[in-house]
């Protein structure tokens, strides 16, 4: 890898903020149309709004610094080590899938700029650091309110799908765990590249190890064997996230920052599965998917405790290069 600036670095990290808006303010042109109720609809179409503001602000500090958006037009080209290639192949098609990935988006969103926010403080560029820290803030408020709406998600998911076998709903979203918590063992198996991150994986994987023992058995319990698992919709197919990682020389940062929205995904597939089998009456079901989901919302917390590390192992890396 060429030695290359901090300078150089922020507005690279500014090009691949660039692409995660335009992919971005694509699923908030659809998102409207797809939400199901009036209220999601609404919310969806005021981050449409700010996520049009925000787009064009990275573009104006790209321009300032003589720089231009990526022409990329390939999504995984762009900026294939912020796991968007994985959002983009999720292609939800309910209100409740819709407001999962729209959930787990925000917070990559969120982590890029928290990530972005840190190398700027690094290298005194007070107009990035400000400018980061203001789209964090309103990509965190947007997940909050999808948060505070997980019923009116499934509401309007029941609703549409006319689905009044609430069990069978149960098994499909326990399903889509199983896919979830499989592709979470290849992420986790990946080598971060600093110790801080290493060791929160190394604790996740035997938690999640025991997270899909636990849906194993409770599909079982259900009447569904592990030889019927068909992938649902929140399948990422045959993505190696581990091998794919390996490929991205600040690896340390981008994927600090994918397993952030990861942990987001698996959490809201469990508020989704824990709601549905509260309205089935299998409290077993909605008790395993909380308890699950208090594992993933500390892993979650436990990775953002590592952005510090993260940029650090990136900036002295660079430092070694030069
Ligand atoms: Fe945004
Ligand atoms: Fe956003
Ligand atoms: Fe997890």
């Amino acid at each position: 890898m060429p030695a290359t600036s901090l300078e150089e670095q922020i507005t690279k990290y500014l090009t691949d903020a660039h692409s995660i808006e335009e992919q971005a303010l694509a699923q908030m042109e659809r998102a409207p149309g797809m939400a199901g109720d009036p209220d999601l609809a609404r919310i969806y179409a005021e981050h449409r709004a700010e996520t049009r503001e925000h787009e064009q602000a990275v573009r104006d500090e790209l321009h300032r610094r003589g720089a231009e958006p990526s022409t990329v037009k390939d999504i995984a080209g762009k900026v294939g080590g912020w796991g968007m290639v994985l959002f983009a192949r999720l292609n939800p098609d309910t209100p409740g899938k819709l407001a999962v990935h729209a959930y787990s988006y925000e917070h990559m969103e969120l982590a890029a700029y928290e990530l972005l926010r840190r190398m700027a403080e690094r290298a005194g560029e007070e107009p990035v650091r400000d400018l980061a820290q203001r789209l964090a803030a309103q990509e965190r408020a947007m997940a909050d309110r999808i948060a505070e709406r997980w019923d009116l998600a499934l509401d309007a998911s029941l609703k549409e799908k006319g689905a009044d076998d609430l069990r069978e709903e149960v098994v499909k979203y326990l399903r889509d765990a199983h896919a979830l918590e499989a592709q979470a063992l290849h992420l986790l198996q990946a080598d971060p590249g600093f110790p801080e991150l290493a060791s929160v994986f190394a604790e996740h994987l035997e938690q999640t190890r025991e997270h899909q023992r636990l849906i194993d058995e409770r599909l079982s319990q259900l009447g569904s064997g592990p030889a019927r698992f068909q992938a649902g919709a929140l399948r990422v197919g045959a993505l190696n996230l581990a091998s794919f990682f390996k490929l991205q020389p600040d690896t340390p940062v981008k994927l600090a920052g994918f397993a952030f929205a990861f942990e987001a995904l698996e959490t809201g597939a469990y508020e989704m599965l824990a709601r549905t089998a509260e309205r089935a009456g299998d409290s077993d079901t909605a008790a395993l998917a909380r308890l699950i989901n208090g594992q993933e919302r500390t892993a979650a917390e436990r990775v953002s405790g590592t952005w510090d590390a993260a940029v650090e192992a990136v900036a002295s890396e660079r430092a070694g290069v030069s």
